[in-house]
């Protein structure tokens, strides 16, 4: 059977109405068996009205992928809630998603460095590919909202942070965090 045809582009504000619940459904089926946490239909309407979001859509317009970049305290910037439908995966969307809002970051937030923090190893490997370096978590923002994320993000965060642990490492916060971390170093 022949593969849809797929575009990805960034998202605009007349997006926002359209497909913002068609993503959030997709990050919510996504997070049921992956580190992604659900995102509020509210939030993604704000991305996409803020130019700061990537949508793929298929040939008949239907959403198959999101992502979107956060801006921290520090200038660091977050390539976040990345997720391709299922059965469109390994084809390159989430690639294409994340070099299109790479060159979202470089227009709108010069000199921002790209940082990222997860537990899987696909996003790892993306982003060495486009430039990122492993690296230990206190090298990431501080921005506290950043680390908060993790509590009620993570689906590692009551196991790590279980009294005694050793798991993981301590972030800026004081939590632990099982992530791994990246930069794009200048
Ligand atoms: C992570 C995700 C967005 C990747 O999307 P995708 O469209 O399948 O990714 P691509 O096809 O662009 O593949 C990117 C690279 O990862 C590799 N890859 C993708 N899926 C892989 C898998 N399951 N196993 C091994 N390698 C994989 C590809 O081979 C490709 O490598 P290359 O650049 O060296 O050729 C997708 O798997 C997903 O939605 N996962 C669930 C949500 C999630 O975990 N999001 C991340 C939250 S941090």
């Amino acid at each position: 059977m022949e593969k849809p045809k797929v575009s990805v582009r960034e998202a605009s504000a007349s997006d926002a109405s359209r497909y913002a619940e068609a993503v959030a459904q997709l990050i919510r089926e996504s997070a049921e068996h992956h580190n992604i946490h659900p995102r509020e239909v509210e939030d993604i309407r704000r991305w996409m009205t803020e130019g700061v979001a990537v949508i793929a859509l298929d040939e008949e317009e239907v959403v198959v992928g999101f992502c979107y970049y956060h801006l921290w305290s520090d200038r660091m910037v977050t390539h976040s809630a990345l997720v391709v439908r299922p059965d469109v995966r390994r084809r390159g969307i989430g690639r294409q998603m994340k070099d299109v809002l790479h060159g979202m970051v470089e227009r709108d937030v010069p000199g921002a460095v790209e940082i990222s923090r997860t537990t899987c190893p696909v996003v790892v490997h993306m982003n060495e590919r486009i430039g990122l370096e492993q690296c230990p978590l206190d090298q990431l923002t501080s921005d506290p909202a950043f680390w908060r994320e993790c509590e009620h993000g993570c689906k590692d965060f009551q196991r790590v942070n279980a009294p005694g642990s050793a798991l993981g490492q301590s972030n800026p916060i004081g939590t632990r965090c099982c992530c791994t971390g990246l930069i794009r170093r200048c």
